[in-house]
């Protein structure tokens, strides 16, 4: 026998070994009944439960591309959060891609924008006006991009003065069912003053001039509705301009971190989520409401989670600070650069993000006590839990409903393959979980099944004969003739 001298070079090169690194399994490993279980970690398929009172604190960053699974991740948080904990989740929705999910797993949404509807940028969210006008000169000083020291001061002054005209005592809180100013009333001070200040004016003017004015709205959507439900989402997709829409997610952020505040410390209990989802103007100032949410957060038990396609549009102390990050697929260097930077990733891990199939993440776990020198690894896949969704089918004016798993369920013993199953998956999730009974009917027939077969289907799940008819016609084209549906 010969024994060969080997460096350590060579012997990590052979990688017999040689797995990503992993934290120890028992910290990984929590009660199910109490923490959310997120899939199974790649190597030894240790599954991964996440309890945030193990973590540095409770705030979730995730990144990735387009399509990487993100959105799916942050679902699959709130919806197992909200049965263990009965955490509640409020979700600032810059593409509104949210919406129809949050409808279909019972929750609200406001949409603003949508039939002129806005929010009062002046309501005070349970905070006194002196605290509120700040806060309303900081996101203007912040968002608004024109307002440099002087400017704020003025303005400050000039809300002050609105408030007070209003009848608020600025040191004072008010009731809620006051008549609240808007900046309308503030445009109007500022105009009277005497050493007028046009660029601010004129700033002003712009979110007060009609058709523009969402943040002006007296008849303004019930903040302590959006505050207070247990799912909520606020659509900003359909408000005008970027700016719009951060000022408005920035409000809506800044009277939530009031609630925050003025409620208890020690529930042992996750008691809410605060999603921002490509909210990255209002993710990337260093003075964004975020960062303070971020630094109380864990004493009120708030989790914040913020999700951007690119890493660079966080702010590094949100980054470099949350307990918990997901990082899906990424290709541009510029933004694995970026995460190494802050996370101090292995390169192996690094060099994998590029191949990442959908749903499988590298996740980053910051655990209070130390996690045997790595705490980085890779999550195989999000195991997802949707929420019962009802999916809906309709034309001629009814409809039928059934929860996604079962009418799944029908389509494999239809004898749908998997990849047909996704492909109607994808079908309603494409149209809010609304699909006319001819969509469908469409798709069987292109997967080959034989109308006959697709009759009987269409039946059981509720369809009338008229409805089925209908549907078939719509899909014959210039196929001349009608169809004529017989029994058995
Ligand atoms: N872990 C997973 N298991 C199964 N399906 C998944 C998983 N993650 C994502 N998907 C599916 O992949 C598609 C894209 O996922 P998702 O919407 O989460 O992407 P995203 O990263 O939020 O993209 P975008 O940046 O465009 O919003 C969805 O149809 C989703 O159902
Ligand atoms: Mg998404």
């Amino acid at each position: 026998m010969e024994i060969d001298t080997l460096t350590s070079d060579e012997l990590a090169r052979r990688a017999f070994f040689v797995h990503p690194p992993q934290p120890a399994s028992r910290l990984l490993i929590a009660h199910p009944a109490d923490s959310v279980f997120l899939g199974f970690a790649q190597h030894l398929s240790v599954p991964v439960f996440w309890d945030y009172r193990r973590l540095a604190n409770p705030h979730i960053c995730i990144c990735g591309m387009s399509g990487s699974g993100k959105s799916y991740a942050i679902k699959t948080f709130i919806t197992r959060a909200s049965l263990l904990w009965d955490t509640s989740a409020l979700i600032i929705d810059w593409t509104g891609e949210y919406a129809p999910w949050v409808r279909a797993a019972g929750g609200a949404v406001f949409e603003l924008g949508d039939g002129n509807r806005g929010i009062n940028i002046m309501e005070l969210g349970g905070a006194t006006p002196a605290v509120r006008l700040r806060q309303i000169a900081n996101a203007l000083c912040m968002l608004g991009g024109i307002l440099d020291g002087r400017e704020k001061i003025t303005l400050e002054l000039a809300l002050a003065e609105t408030y007070r005209k209003f009848g608020f005592i600025l040191e004072k809180k008010a009731p809620s069912n006051r008549r609240m100013p808007t900046l309308k009333d503030v445009l109007v001070a500022l105009r009277r003053r005497k050493g007028r200040d046009l660029p601010l004016e004129d700033a002003i003017g712009r979110l007060a001039a009609p058709g523009m004015d969402f943040l002006c709205k007296k008849e303004a959507i019930g903040i302590s509705d959006v505050l207070s439900g247990r799912l909520v989402a606020v659509d900003l997709s359909g408000l005008p301009t970027d700016e719009l829409r951060s000022l408005a997610g920035l409000t809506i952020l800044q009277l939530l971190k009031e609630k925050m505040r003025s409620g208890s410390i020690d529930e042992a209990r996750l008691r809410h989520f605060v999603v921002a989802d490509e909210a990255w103007k209002i993710a990337q100032d260093e003075r964004s409401d975020l960062v303070a949410i971020v630094r109380e957060g864990r004493k009120y038990n708030f989790s914040l989670i913020v999700a951007s396609q690119n890493p660079n549009d966080m702010s590094k102390t949100v980054l470099a600070n949350a307990g918990t990050v997901l990082v899906f697929r990424l290709i541009e260097t510029g933004m694995k650069k970026y995460l190494e930077e802050c996370l101090g990733y292995s390169q192996l891990l690094s060099k994998k993000l590029e191949g990442l199939p959908v749903g499988q993440a590298i996740a980053y776990f910051a655990f209070k006590e130390g996690a045997g020198g790595s705490s980085a690894f890779i999550l195989a896949r999000i195991e997802g839990e949707e929420p019962l969704m009802m999916w809906r089918i309709g034309g001629d004016g009814m409809e039928v409903s059934m929860e996604s798993a079962e009418f799944r369920r029908r389509l494999f013993s239809l004898g749908l393959t998997a990849p047909q199953v996704a492909e109607v998956d994808g079908l309603f999730e494409k149209n809010s979980y609304r699909v006319v009974a001819s969509a469908l009917v469409g798709k069987l027939l292109k997967f080959g099944f034989a109308k006959s077969a697709a009759i009987s289907f269409l039946r059981e799940i509720g369809l009338h004969d008229t409805q089925i008819a209908n549907a078939f016609s719509e899909n014959r084209g210039n196929e001349a003739g009608t169809l004529v549906i017989t029994d058995g």
